[in-house]
Parts: structure tokens; C-alpha cells; sequence
């Protein structure tokens, strides 16, 4: 069959192989050099290296691909990217060593946030949001969780996930929407937890009719949502159908990757302060630990334990967590970078976490997250000189060109 892209002079391609690789698997990445990709119908046809012309006619456009590096497109399972304003006038408070938790109590945080996404308009939302997600994209990035969360009363909460709807539309990245209407109780709930959980576990109704989110998340945390009201707002949403997610272990251990094994959970996310017995259960479950290194880093936290996770064979992902308070950067590869020094992954561990398992994280393994006859030919082409030198290097975008289904939408470093 003849196709109508082929991507060749390909130095190496890194892939790995689906629907997830766990524990120490997270190594096996397949290499091919001198490379080519052969694409059709927006998908990829074949991969192979040398010569390519048994799948060239005389329509088939060449790119040549100048010797960089390959790998799939970046996966990024657990953004907050739609939020209005920032919180640089916090900045100095966290300097000077106020805890995050004591910023949200006196009502900053996340509360500021959710005063700004209330206020801005929509058409401002998005545009925001839009320059947002093309920096995120320029690191390689091509497929992404996106959550809700800083509405906290159901128009703004609409809102957020009519955003991620446009993005979807209008951007040639493909967003995936979680509802976290539980990430905080709103001002107006102060002192009354309880019934806020009530009238955001109505909400989800809502949330389904309208066919807004695919997940729902939950913060797990000291003085936000505990453990009981993680289990019963979540047991709820696995009812209307929605995969769940959950906000675990962040600053303080409530046994949130516990429950979510318990609740068959697609992640537990952050996990910097797990206990042993719950990295032992959830190494052994298909929930995956979704790790978020940048926020350790800018929270001035330990970083989660990942060897542990891994030695202990678990399905481990890697994910910007992008917000405006714990982690306001797109750098995707500065997170990446983070990972090998302080988690102490390696490269090949590093891509498979951020590539086919942030994939099945979201539930989108069999179409994106690795470069497999098939799947959507989501190409980043990298200026390093192989897959290690990606994370070595540190601080700087290695992203020279990118393919979103065989289409190129970046080149040179620039949106095309
Ligand atoms: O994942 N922990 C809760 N949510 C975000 C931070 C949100 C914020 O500070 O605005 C996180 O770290
Ligand atoms: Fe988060």
C-alpha cells in the first residue's frame, strides 16, 4: 500500500511498545536507525529503516527528517490548564516558607484562582488558555488531560470544560476533560464541607448529560476532602460511567492510592508522601501511579518515591500537573529532566511514563502514545543527538518538528 507521507533520514526512533509497559518493562524501548515512517489516512503504516520506496507512488509527500531523532508524541495525564489570572503576588509568601496549605486556608491558592476563572469571560478563557496549551505543545506534547476545578459552582465549572471542548476543536491537540469540581470548598461553603460534596455530587449528573468530562478527580488532602469523602464522591461518579482519578498523597498520607486501587481508579496522582503498604498495592493493581515531579520541585517537597514503584513492577506515568500554584510551567522536558536526576528514572523509563502509560492512564493507548502501525502518527522529530541526551540536557526545548496525525503543525521550532 502507498502512502501519503512518508517522514524519512530518521537518525534513530525511540518507540515504546502498548498498551503500557510496568516495572522495570518501562526499559524496553524499541530503537530503529536510519528510520522512516510511512503514513496514511492520518495513521501510521509502517515503520522501517533504509529503503522506503515500496511505499512511495507518485502523490506520496517526503519529508525529510535531517537526521534528528524521533520519538511518539509526549502525553501529558494531568494538566490544569484552563484557569484564569496567576498567583505571582503569592510568590513571596511562599519564599519566605508559608505553607501551601495555610495560603488555600486564609483563603489564597487554589480560592484565588477560582476568583479569577469566575471573573474573566470566556473568549478570554480561551484565548489564555489557547497560548497555554501551544506552549505546552511546543515541547512535544500532543495529547493531553485537561481538568476543571477552579469554577466551584457549576456555570464556571461548565465553563472550564466548554473551554477544553473548543481547544479540542480548534487546536489540532487532542484534550481530554476531567471534572474536579472537588478541589477545594468555595468561600461561600466555608465551614460547610459537607454540603458542598452534596451539591457537587448532583452536579456530576449534569456534568454527564452534557457529555462534558471523561474522568472526575478529587484532592485527597489534609483540611480539603478525606478519605471518606474521597470514596464516596468517587463511588458515586464510577456509577454515571466516568473513569476516576485522585489527587493522593500530595503533601500529607490520607491513604488515597489505596482507594484508589480499591475503586479500580485509572491513577493516583502526586504520591509524594505514600505509605509503603499502599506502593506495594498499588504496584500490584492496574491503576497507575501518576508521578508529577515539577510540583516536588517548585513546592520545595520530597519527590514521590518512583524506584520503589517501579522495583515494585507498578505502572508508573510522568505528568506536568500544570497550574498556577504548585506548578505554573509548560516546560514538559524540564519535568522530564527532573524526573531522571531526583525520581532517579532512567531515559527509557522517562519516555515510556510520558508516552504509552500516560496513554493508558487516559484511556487512549490504543490509538496514541507509541509509534505502532495503526496508531495516530503523533511524531515529535528532536534536535539530540539520541533518546539520553533528551534529559541530559536540561532547561531547553530539543523540539525541532512535530506531526499531529501525519499532519506537520511545527517546524523549525515554530507553529505552522
Ligand atoms: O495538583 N493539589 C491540587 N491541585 C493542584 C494545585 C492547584 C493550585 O494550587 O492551583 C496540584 O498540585
Ligand atoms: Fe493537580
Amino acid at each position: 500500500m502507498h502512502a501519503d507521507l512518508i517522514i524519512y533520514n530518521i537518525k534513530t526512533l525511540y518507540t515504546p511498545h502498548g498498551p503500557y509497559q510496568r516495572g522495570r518493562n518501562m526499559n524496553n524501548i524499541v530503537t530503529v536507525d536510519n528510520a522512516f515512517i510511512a503514513v496514511k489516512d492520518k495513521l501510521i503504516l509502517h515503520i522501517g529503516n533504509g529503503d522506503y520506496s515500496m511505499f512511495q507512488s507518485n502523490e506520496t509527500l517526503l519529508y525529510d527528517a535531517r537526521g534528528l531523532i524521533a520519538t511518539p508524541g509526549f502525553v501529558d495525564s494531568h494538566t490544569h490548564l484552563v484557569f484564569g489570572g496567576s498567583r505571582e503576588a503569592e510568590f513571596s509568601k511562599k519564599i519566605n516558607g508559608v505553607p501551601y496549605l495555610d495560603i488555600l486556608a486564609s483563603g489564597g491558592g487554589i480560592l484565588s484562582t477560582v476568583a479569577m476563572t469566575r471573573a474573566i469571560s470566556f473568549e478570554s478563557l480561551l484565548r489564555k488558555s489557547m497560548g497555554s496549551l501551544y506552549e505546552l505543545g511546543s515541547y512535544g506534547v500532543t495529547t493531553l488531560e485537561v481538568k476543571s476545578g477552579y469554577g466551584l459552582n457549576l456555570e464556571t465549572e461548565i465553563k472550564q470544560l466548554e473551554i477544553v471542548k473548543a481547544l479540542n476543536e480548534q487546536t489540532p491537540f487532542l484534550l481530554i476533560p476531567t471534572y474536579m469540581g472537588a478541589h477545594a470548598v468555595p468561600t461561600e461553603y466555608k465551614g460547610n464541607k459537607d454540603k458542598y460534596l452534596q451539591s457537587i455530587t448532583k452536579d456530576l449528573s449534569e456534568i454527564k448529560k452534557r457529555d462534558l468530562a471523561s474522568f472526575v478527580d478529587i484532592f485527597c488532602e489534609d483540611s480539603v476532602f478525606n478519605y471518606e469523602d474521597s470514596k464516596q464522591f468517587l463511588t458515586k461518579a464510577k456509577e454515571l460511567g466516568f473513569g476516576i482519578k485522585i489527587h493522593a498523597d500530595e503533601i500529607v498520607s490520607l491513604g488515597g492510592a489505596g482507594l484508589a486501587v480499591d475503586l479500580e481508579a485509572s491513577s493516583a496522582d502526586h504520591l509524594m508522601a505514600i505509605n509503603d503498604e499502599d506502593i506495594i498495592r498499588i504496584s500490584q493493581s492496574n491503576t497507575v501511579a501518576n508521578l508529577l515531579p515539577s510540583t516536588s520541585f517548585y513546592l520545595n517537597k520530597d519527590y514521590a518515591p518512583a524506584r520503589k514503584l517501579i522495583d515494585g513492577n507498578a505502572i508508573v506515568s510522568l505528568s506536568s500537573d500544570l497550574n498556577p500554584g504548585s506548578a505554573p510551567s509548560e516546560n514538559f522536558q524540564l519535568m522530564c529532566q527532573i524526573a531522571c536526576n531526583k525520581l532517579r528514572m532512567t531515559p527509557q523509563e522517562v519516555l515510556t511514563a510520558t508516552t504509552i502509560n500516560a496513554a493508558f492512564n487516559l484511556g487512549v493507548s490504543d490509538i496514541v502514545g507509541s509509534l505502532e502501525v495503526g496508531k495516530k502518527a503523533d511524531i515529535v522529530l528532536m534536535d539530540s543527538l539520541n533518546l539520553e541526551y533528551i534529559f541530559y540536557h536540561f532547561g531547553v526545548n530539543h523540539t525541532k518538528d512535530i506531526f499531529k496525525e501525519g499532519t506537520l503543525i511545527y517546524q523549525n521550532r515554530r507553529f505552522i
